[in-house]
């Protein structure tokens, strides 16, 4: 029988990459050492998110479309299958090689970017966005810039979909990644003049974490 992947690799090498004063610089060594076989990404599966799968989404008929921290693609496949133009980034370069490399003639165009740091012309540019699980791997120090930047994405008429490990907690803090976002983490994503549609608590079967949010937004 195969375990579900453990996330002692990536608590140990985030651990290491924040005390050093990079809070990002762990993914790209998470997906380098899983690819010759030294560590696991725990959330590295083929299937798409259930709760991504839940929302039952609209065809896309060639609206653009765009994923945030799309690691291998898993996501960005499913979105692009609805009929979106998908364009799918991550900050790790190993990550989108993967990516390609699974999905060979896929119609996703896979970018390797920063989050806190993306193309201008992002702005406003996309039809729907997708932010699942990446804030919640982020330190609170630089959450706030990124779930700003998450919403700048979003193009009027547009939607924003976010998913992510949830907390009762007030503060976000404890043992991680995942960090689990609070119910004000989740608020914050409707500014830059977005307004929250749902923000749902689900259950979240099959992890070790309580509950999930999934949250859409709109930009009128
Ligand atoms: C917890 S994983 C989730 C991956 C994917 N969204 C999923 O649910 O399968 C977080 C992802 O965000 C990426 N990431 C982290 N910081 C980023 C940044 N600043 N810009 C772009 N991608 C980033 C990581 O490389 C990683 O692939």
């Amino acid at each position: 029988m195969t375990s579900a992947p453990s996330a002692g690799d990536a608590r140990r090498l985030a651990a290491a990459s924040l005390a050093a004063g990079d809070p990002t610089g762990w993914f790209e060594q998470l997906y380098a050492a899983s690819r010759s076989g030294q560590a696991e990404v725990p959330w590295d599966v083929p299937a798409p998110s259930a709760h991504l799968q839940s929302l039952d989404l609209p065809a896309g008929d060639g609206r653009r479309a765009l994923v945030v921290g799309c690691g291998p693609g898993r996501d960005a496949e499913y979105v692009a299958a609805l009929g979106y133009r998908v364009t799918a980034f991550d900050i790790s370069a190993t990550a989108i090689d993967l990516a390609r490399e699974r999905h060979p003639g896929t119609p996703v165009d896979y970018r390797v970017a920063d989050l806190l740091a993306p193309p201008t012309d992002w702005r406003r540019a996309f039809d729907l966005v997708l932010e699942s699980n990446n804030v919640q791997a982020l330190p609170t120090a630089i959450r706030a810039a990124a779930i700003h930047t998450v919403g700048t994405f979003v193009a009027p008429g547009g939607t924003l979909i976010v998913l992510a490990a949830a907390t009762v907690r007030t503060d976000s803090g404890g043992d991680g990644p995942p960090w689990p976002l609070t119910r004000a983490e989740i608020d914050t994503f409707a500014g830059d003049g977005l307004q929250p549609v749902s923000v749902d608590n689900v259950g979240a079967a099959g992890t070790t974490l309580p509950t999930r949010w999934r949250a859409v937004f709109t930009r009128p």
